[in-house]
């Protein structure tokens, strides 16, 4: 094929065959290749491993099947509009102002925006327009996607669903769907069934993301496809508000997808001359298993996605209120606990909810972000500028869409809430969701928080959502009011980025209750995100695995905290909690107060050791050498810096019995053909049969056999390549 245009830097291309009218974008060992048959449709045409330059790639028109499967439908569309019989989910499904709701895309032209691919689509007749836009990262092969309908009309069009992308995999005997579900405190559980015509809709209703289903899939072929084997195609919608991901296989085996706002409740009047733009989906592929697919995804996360890419600092460990004082937070109190987490090594302090308005409790003060005089009769100074003088930086918890009917705020402005008039306002944790969608809102929040951040040297922000939406009513847009779960989100990001923008250096986390608000999108705009609420060492291990399949742990969250935990009862040890915690972003959130000189001398140690690693850890390679599935006794964790001088294993044991030994831990990542040298992470003598140095082929090829002896152990290994 001859290629005639091509754009982007030296390791990543698009390219364009404009006879054959094939389009091509290559990056990393990925080629993703679509073009248009001769009636016009814009076909998928491959997507997996990188196929050489002169790959004879040809679109060819589909013939119907049966009188029952017609041409259209049997034509696998790169985006498809819902007409022409199509009865797999659409990218575009309208209702135009005379009634009809047939929507036939076709190839218009393609432009090139530097390295962005372009494609013009348009109704058949209708003067309806979507432009696809596709840019390759070289680093990874991610394709980003993103969908933008244009009324190029005189008559409105009602827009019913509207995705950023739809996707398509060759027909096949069978394939795996891999997605991570959880509720609260229970967040990132995996799930992989086996794909069929049965429709699979991974969703949100919430107006968030929620902590049910994430927007986050994997496919896979069984038999074919391991943790480290065989091939991945997985994709992530960047977007914090209601989606919807579906995938079915079709009359023919093939798979089929779509990425998009949810259409659920989801109606948006697109008037003459507007558009509207989907989100951002990123679709990627590996061919070295779920542990492939998660290592690429990762990195482009770190490299392209999340704020300073590469540059970015590593997280501080930090300090967290909340566990320990819970509302009950005063300036003194603070100060103390202040004192002891500096003299631990801690470097970030924050305090968490109960330090503004009436709040003493979760049922009054939301709204009211006033420092509260009695708990603070100085305002925040004393205590900001003590945390300084230790060391350490200083943050803040804050929960600014939300509003308890006990507050100021509500009372001044009870129509400011997302409500239905004259019915319920049902509440959550005695709270009402804030209409962000409109712009006095918006307004007033990105006020009132830059004021704040303003007036005191805050240098984090942890930004928590703890219910979502029951009543989704924006009374003052009449007709219009669905576009809430749009231009409510939009919001959200305009005022992220807002904040970033006055106040550089200011970083955020991502909160919904634990993990309920983490996704690509998001992601852009925050520094990092709090997992789960669940603090517990042994169930997090299958939290922050089930969290590794889709995101870095260079945004992971983990705090030590108080024992027996609050969620599960479980007593652990101070050790256990530690290299459970040390395997993201680590943090303490124990009172302190209640810790003993020893246990001040086991967190000093470990967080010691924790900064000797923790490049490792958030800027490495994971692999997941043994998985926490169901009830398992050992899992085991390896994080290999991008240089490979440094790695770091964490063995975990749940229990012992029968005198068991572990099976072998293969490493993986390092290099054959160096030496490393291997110490006990925090401190103690090498396990029995462990040699002190080997070859990366060794501990790749041999491996090692651990016997850790008693419940709930654990123990970190850290390889030193010799220089
Ligand atoms: C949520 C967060 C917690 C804590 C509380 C405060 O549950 O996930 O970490 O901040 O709110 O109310």
């Amino acid at each position: 094929m001859a290629l005639a245009v091509v754009a982007g830097p030296a390791d990543a291309r698009v390219a364009v065959d404009e006879a054959g009218r094939v389009f091509r974008l290559d990056g990393a060992q990925v080629t993703y290749a679509f073009g248009v048959d001769e009636k016009g449709y814009l076909q998928p045409l491959y997507w997996g491993g990188a196929l050489d330059p002169a790959a004879p790639l040809q679109a060819r028109a589909t013939r119907e099947l049966s009188g029952f499967d017609p041409a259209g439908m049997q034509t696998a569309q790169e985006y498809a509009g819902q007409g022409e019989g199509l009865v797999t989910d659409p990218g575009l499904k309208v209702a135009f102002a005379d009634g009809s709701r047939d929507l036939v895309l076709k190839y218009r032209s393609y432009r090139l925006e530097g390295e962005t691919l372009a494609i013009e689509l348009a109704d058949i007749a209708r003067p309806l327009v979507v432009t696809l836009r596709y840019a390759i990262d070289e680093q990874t092969g991610i394709v980003t996607r993103t969908a933008t309908v244009t009324n190029r009309g005189r008559q409105p069009v009602r827009i019913e669903a509207f995705a950023a992308a739809n996707l398509t995999l060759p027909g096949a005997s069978s394939y795996q769907l891999h997605f991570l579900s959880g509720r609260h405190a229970a967040e990132w559980t995996p799930h992989a069934v086996p794909l069929s015509p049965a429709l699979t809709v991974l969703e949100s209703r919430r107006g968030s993301v929620g902590h049910g289903n994430q927007p986050w899939l994997a496919l896979t072929r069984p038999g074919q496809t391991t943790e480290e084997a065989g091939p991945v195609w997985f994709g992530a919608l960047a977007w914090s508000g209601s989606f919807r991901l579906s995938a079915q296989t079709d009359n023919i085996g093939r798979v089929r997808v779509a990425a998009g706002y949810n259409s659920h409740d989801f109606v948006w009047s697109l008037k003459p001359g507007e558009s509207l733009e989907s989100p951002r989906f990123y679709a990627g592929y590996s061919h070295a298993g779920l542990g492939g697919a998660s290592r690429t995804f990762h990195r482009f996360q770190m490299e392209r996605l999340i704020p300073g890419g590469a540059a970015a600092a590593l997280r501080p460990v930090l300090y967290n209120s909340w566990e320990a004082t819970a509302f009950d937070v005063t300036a003194e109190g603070q100060m103390k606990l202040a004192e002891r987490a500096a003299k631990l090594g801690v470097e970030r302090f924050v305090v968490d909810d109960g330090w503004f308005g009436q709040r003493n409790d979760d049922k009054a003060g939301l709204g009211d972000w006033t420092v509260n005089p009695r708990k603070f009769p100085q305002g925040l100074k004393p205590l900001i500028d003590k945390v300084h003088a230790l060391g350490m930086s200083f943050g803040l918890w804050f929960e600014p869409e939300m509003v308890n009917r006990d507050s100021a705020l509500y009372r001044a402005h009870p129509d400011w809430v997302l409500n239905f008039p004259g019915r319920p306002r049902t509440e959550g944790r005695n709270q009402l969701v804030l209409n962000l969608a409109r712009t006095d809102v918006r307004d007033y929040l990105l006020g009132v928080l830059d004021k704040l951040l303003r007036e005191n040297d805050i240098q984090f922000i942890k930004w928590d959502y703890n219910r979502n939406w029951t009543e989704p009513g924006w009374p003052e847009a009449g007709p219009d009011q669905q576009r809430v779960y749009v231009d409510y989100v939009r919001n959200l990001y305009f005022i992220l980025a807002e904040l970033r923008r006055r106040h550089p250096g200011l970083e955020i986390e991502t909160c919904s209750g634990g993990g309920g608000r983490i996704d690509t999108g998001i992601m852009a705009l925050t520094d990092q995100a709090w997992t789960s609420d669940n603090t517990d060492p042994f169930d997090r291990l299958a939290i922050q695995d089930g969290f590794s399949l889709a995101y870095a742990p260079a945004i992971m969250m983990a705090w030590v905290t108080d024992v027996p935990n609050w969620a599960n009862g479980r007593t652990t040890s101070l050790d256990f909690r530690f290299l459970s915690a040390m395997q993201g972003g680590l943090g303490i959130g124990a009172d302190l107060n209640k810790w003993t000189a020893g246990d001040e001398d086991t967190a000093r140690r470990w967080i010691t050791a924790y900064k000797g690693i923790r490049a490792t850890v958030q800027r490495g390679q994971l692999y997941r050498l043994v998985r926490p599935t169901e009830g398992a006794a050992q899992t085991a964790t390896l994080y290999v810096a991008p240089d490979r001088a440094q790695a770091v294993l964490f063995a975990m044991q749940r229990g012992s019995q029968w005198r068991d030994q572990w099976e072998p831990l293969r490493l993986a990542g390092l290099d054959p053909a160096a030496t490393y040298a291997v110490r006990v992470l925090g401190g103690g003598a090498l396990p029995e049969g462990v040699p002190a140095r080997a070859s990366g082929a060794w501990w790749q090829n041999q491996g090692l056999t651990l016997r850790l002896r008693g419940d709930y152990v654990g123990l970190g290994l850290v390889f030193e390549a010799a220089k």
